[in-house]
């Protein structure tokens, strides 16, 4: 049985097999979490990054770590909120669902996930979160991950995370 938690903190500081980075579709860097994790991880992941040609939103695209203590960034791009009627759910479900996937193909037993699209992106963030759980839950089984951590930066997401988890899995 996989564990699933939330953890307040800074997600290039986790040790773990994999990390995901809430990209743009250029791949190419920005603010946020994105700049965080570009600037930890150090010059060759943009040269990385550059070679994948970009990002659909709702997919995500794998690149080594490099000087980051994780050994994979999964480049997420999660949707812009446009009040809901455009689709963001299913785009953000799929983010999490593509990033399990690429978790199975590279062998990853842990992963950490920031709160995709609730910044820049401005993603409701206790409807991103019932979406982030929802979909791990139903997913992480196929991708044999063991180790699942919703990284929040702040205390006001963590709370939103603490909450919703302590709400059993419908079976
Ligand atoms: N560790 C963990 N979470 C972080 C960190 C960090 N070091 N820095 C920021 N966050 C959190 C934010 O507080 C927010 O909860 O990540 C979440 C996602 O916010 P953004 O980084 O703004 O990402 P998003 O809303 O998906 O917007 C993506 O922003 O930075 C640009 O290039 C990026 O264009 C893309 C857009």
């Amino acid at each position: 049985m996989a564990q699933i938690e939330a953890i307040q903190g800074d997600i290039t500081q986790l040790s773990v097999d994999a990390i995901v980075n809430a990209a743009n579709s250029s791949l190419l860097g920005g603010g946020g979490v994105d700049g965080a994790i570009h600037d930890a991880a150090g010059p060759e992941l943009l040269d990385a990054c550059r070679k994948l040609g970009g990002c659909a939103t709702g997919a995500a695209k794998a690149t080594p770590g490099f000087r980051l203590p994780a050994k994979w960034v999964f480049h997420a791009v999660g949707p812009v909120w446009d009040g809901g009627n455009r689709n963001e759910d299913r785009l953000l479900a799929s983010c999490y669902q593509q990033c399990l996937e690429l978790a199975r193909e590279y062998g990853a037993h842990s992963i950490a996930f920031p709160a995709i699209s609730t910044g820049v992106y401005r993603f409701p963030p206790d409807r991103a979160a019932n979406i982030a759980i929802r979909t791990v839950r139903a997913h992480f089984e196929a991708s044999g991950v063991e180790q699942v951590q919703f990284v929040c930066f702040n205390f006001e997401t963590f709370q939103i995370y603490e909450r919703l988890l302590s709400i059993p899995a419908i079976a």
